[in-house]
């Protein structure tokens, strides 16, 4: 004889089951830093870099400068328009390159070598991040794998919306409202 009691429990565990699974898969993808979307998009990102020659073996080298932190030591900022998935819009790159000490020649003279990390703002499509200008911000590793904060989180979104740090925290005290320290936008 089936046991009815039983089954219903069952059954019910397994609904439960289910819609938590399904409520965590949503509520991850909707953070608003280091889920899954912003995790495939900053990747997304990196390739379209790639293949534009802002990243890679084949990057073309400009001018790097001596930088601040807490963006480095040396550092290049290039920006130009770039297409992600069908979207484009302005992006800007950031080098880092260190270690401290080093100089701008010997990053020009290597800068495989020299690099540290990857930072970059790309403009999303309009309504991404209304009140903070739609910017998607990233930062990389040198081998394109996203840096962590301390707390684990993948830089990698909107980073870190409402927090008291991070890339938006801080840009948010850019001249201009545009969040853009190097010129306004
Ligand atoms: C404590 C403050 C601070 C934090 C945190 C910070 N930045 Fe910046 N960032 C700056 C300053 C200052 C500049 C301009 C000076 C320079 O070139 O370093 C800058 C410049 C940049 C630029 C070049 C465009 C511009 O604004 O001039 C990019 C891209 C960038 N940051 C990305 C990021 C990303 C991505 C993060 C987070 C992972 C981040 N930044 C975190 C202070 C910060």
């Amino acid at each position: 004889m089936f046991n009815l009691k039983k089954i219903g429990a069952f059954a019910a565990v397994l609904a439960v089951a289910v819609m938590s699974i399904g409520f965590t898969a949503q509520a991850a993808d909707k953070k608003p830093a280091g889920g899954p979307e912003s995790v495939a998009y900053a990747k997304k990102l990196w390739s379209a870099m790639g293949d534009a020659k802002l990243i890679g073996a084949k990057a073309f080298m400009t001018s790097p400068y001596e930088g601040m932190e807490p963006h480095g030591f040396v550092l290049e900022t290039i920006d130009t328009m770039l297409t992600v998935g069908g979207h484009t819009g302005l992006v800007i790159v950031k080098k880092n390159y260190g270690p401290k000490g080093v100089t701008p020649e010997q990053v020009v003279d290597n800068p495989k070598k020299h690099l540290a990390a990857v930072t970059v703002m790309f403009k999303r499509e309009k309504g991404y991040d209304p009140e903070d200008k739609d910017w998607f911000w990233a930062k990389y590793k040198a081998d394109g794998s996203l840096d962590k904060n301390p707390a684990g989180m993948q830089l990698a979104g909107k980073v870190v919306k409402g927090g008291k740090a991070g890339c938006i925290a801080c840009h948010k005290g850019a001249p201009g409202g545009d969040m853009v320290f190097t010129r306004d936008r």
